[in-house]
């Protein structure tokens, strides 16, 4: 469903008239992502995990090599195929505050992906909202609450709420549990489990702590300096052993 071939990155780094250093972000990263199943990327602070991320979403251009998702070379795409393509690709980041209007009820913020791809009436769009708050368990009375009145966790559910709206193939989850105590986190993490598996949604999970991804993903990829380190299959059982395992538990 999600081929990456071959994707490298450089930035460049200094100012206008400074020389300008460029910095290697991303180096012949490969992976597949086949439907219904979920794959974590793992690595420390800088390893170019959201920048893999941004050029799988199309919102920054790799310097080489190409991301086919279903089917579609994305970098040959016009704007509305673009647009048509994306909607099977949805993210939720870290921090819902950055990631949700402040001035929008959960509503709103829930309906806007529906908005952008269909008409329905408001009737419609709150029963929809409704059944969306009601598959991450929060009560349906917040739907016309401010976002910011919400606690952290519940923020977290309403931005998972939005990213299922579409029914998307892939959900991105850019460290998001990161900022959640353990208790709502491992609540959280059991809603991810449950809504996969009911949507049959695949999961790319980004995180630095191994645990979650090794709850929710069949393959776990290690990333260092921009380089896969370590490709590992959940499923079959890792290799305790393995040296760059051991890297991975420890970096
Ligand atoms: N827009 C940018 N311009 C220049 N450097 C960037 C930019 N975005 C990220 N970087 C650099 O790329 C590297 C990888 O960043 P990032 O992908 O955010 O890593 P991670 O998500 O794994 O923490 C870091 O060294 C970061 O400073
Ligand atoms: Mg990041």
């Amino acid at each position: 469903m999600l081929i990456c071939e071959n994707i490298s990155k450089t930035y460049k780094k200094g100012s206008f008239f400074s020389k300008k250093e460029e910095t290697k972000v991303l180096n012949n990263i490969s992976f597949q992502l086949q439907e219904g199943r979920s794959i974590g990327f793992v690595g420390r602070n800088g390893a170019g995990k959201s920048t893999l991320m941004k050029i799988i979403l199309g919102l920054e251009r790799a310097d080489s090599g190409s991301i086919i998702f279903m089917g579609q070379n994305i970098h040959n795409l016009k704007y509305s195929q673009r647009k048509e393509i994306y909607k099977n690709m949805q993210i939720v980041f870290q921090d819902p505050q950055s990631s949700m209007n402040p001035n929008m009820t959960v509503f709103q913020i829930i309906c806007e992906p529906v908005n952008n791809y269909y008409k329905y009436s408001i009737d419609e769009l709150r029963n929809i909202v409704k059944d969306l708050l009601k598959s991450v368990e929060l009560d349906t009375n917040i739907i016309d609450k401010n976002i910011t009145m919400l606690s952290g966790g519940q923020q977290q559910r309403v931005a998972i709420a939005r990213a299922l709206a579409i029914k998307p193939k892939v959900i991105i989850l850019d460290e998001a549990l990161s900022n959640l105590d353990m208790v709502i986190q491992s609540q959280i993490l059991k809603l991810l489990e449950d809504l996969k598996e009911k949507y049959n949604i695949s999961l790319i999970v980004i995180s630095h702590d191994i645990r979650v991804v090794f709850k929710l993903c069949d393959d776990i990829i290690f990333l260092e300096n921009g380089e896969i380190k370590g490709n590992f299959n959940v499923e079959n059982g890792v290799d305790m052993e393995n040296t760059a395992f051991q890297k991975m538990l420890v970096f």
